[in-house]
């Protein structure tokens, strides 16, 4: 079996890196804070000081952390960096949401090293990753996703090949642009709701009763009607990811007004000292 090196351990990446150990595969395991290996470790997975000695040997090896800052870190830290021990023909693959540019930019550092990099961002939260059932958006090359694909569907319901290097960044971008449209769109609609008649409870499961709202965007109006703010996605992630669709869409000339002004609403959500909230918190800007 291909042996892996999973980076980055937070809620996300613990448990995909937990499926990995579970179907089999002989697991290294690197985070920035090595307690949240100690579960892994359990599991029989190997926990080294650095990426850099995670990725040495690894035929694969994977990246699950919060934002482009980490994994420039992550793959390209001088002294601990993942980059420098990848090995010829190791296929690098950036789980993380991040911008499609640096996503790019790591990609012909990887190809410098006569390795392969592919960007396969995750849609799915803490349920679908702990059911493996996240839907993975893959960019790079065919030959390349093809030695991974049994490693990656041991993650994922669905794995979608979208085309070149930051292709998956620029669609994830995209989709979480329309989570977050809906769900400003649902806490808003819940704050005009609850003021003209309606307890909280009762307008969200109305809501949930028409087609035009998406199962996960009725579940995300119950949370908000019970004030359920326990993190799955954070309000601080999803505003991040906004920042980096429309950083990416001035580059390309796309007008995204919606998108602004969800942005704006997960802001004010912080400025309430929500950011590390369930999305579902959003609901606080318009109670
Ligand atoms: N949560 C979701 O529902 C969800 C769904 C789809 C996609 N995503 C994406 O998946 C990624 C991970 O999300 P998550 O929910 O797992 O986040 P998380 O629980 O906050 O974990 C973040 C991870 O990044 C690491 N990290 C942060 N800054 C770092 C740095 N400067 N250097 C090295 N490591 C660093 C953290 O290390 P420490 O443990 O040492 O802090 C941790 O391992 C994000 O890009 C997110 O947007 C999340």
């Amino acid at each position: 079996m291909q042996t892996i090196a999973f980076l980055g351990l937070g809620a996300m990446g613990a448990r995909m890196a937990a499926h990995l150990v579970k179907a089999g595969y002989p697991v290294t395991v690197w985070n920035r804070d090595p307690a949240k290996a100690a579960p892994l470790q359990q599991q029989d997975a190997t926990l080294v000081a650095t990426a850099r000695a995670a990725a040495q040997g690894a035929d694969v090896v994977i990246s699950m952390v919060t934002d482009d800052t980490a994994a420039r870190s992550v793959w390209l830290d001088a002294q601990t960096g993942a980059l420098d021990g990848l090995q010829a023909g190791a296929i690098a693959i950036e789980c993380s949401t991040v911008t499609p540019t640096w996503v790019r930019q790591l990609a012909e550092a990887v190809h410098s090293r006569g390795a392969h990099l592919l960007d396969a961002p995750v849609v799915g939260s803490r349920p679908q990753a702990d059911a493996a059932q996240l839907i993975l958006m893959v960019g790079g090359a065919e030959h390349a996703l093809e030695q991974v694909r049994p490693v990656l569907s041991t993650l994922a319901a669905k794995l979608l090949h979208v085309g070149a290097v930051g292709q998956g960044a620029v669609l994830k971008l995209a989709v979480n642009a329309l989570f977050a449209a809906q769900l400003q769109s649902v806490a808003e609609l819940l704050g005009f709701l609850t003021r003209n008649g309606y307890a909280p409870e009762q307008a969200a499961n109305l809501l949930g009763e028409f087609p035009v709202v998406a199962p996960p965007i009725a579940g995300a109006a119950k949370m908000m009607a019970a004030k359920n703010t326990a993190p799955l996605f954070t309000i601080d992630l999803i505003e991040k990811d906004l920042g980096y669709l429309l950083d990416t869409a001035s580059a390309s000339g796309a007008d995204l007004p919606s998108a602004s002004v969800a942005r704006t609403a997960f802001q004010r959500a912080q400025q309430l000292g929500l950011g590390a909230a369930n999305v579902s918190g959003l609901a606080a800007v318009f109670a």
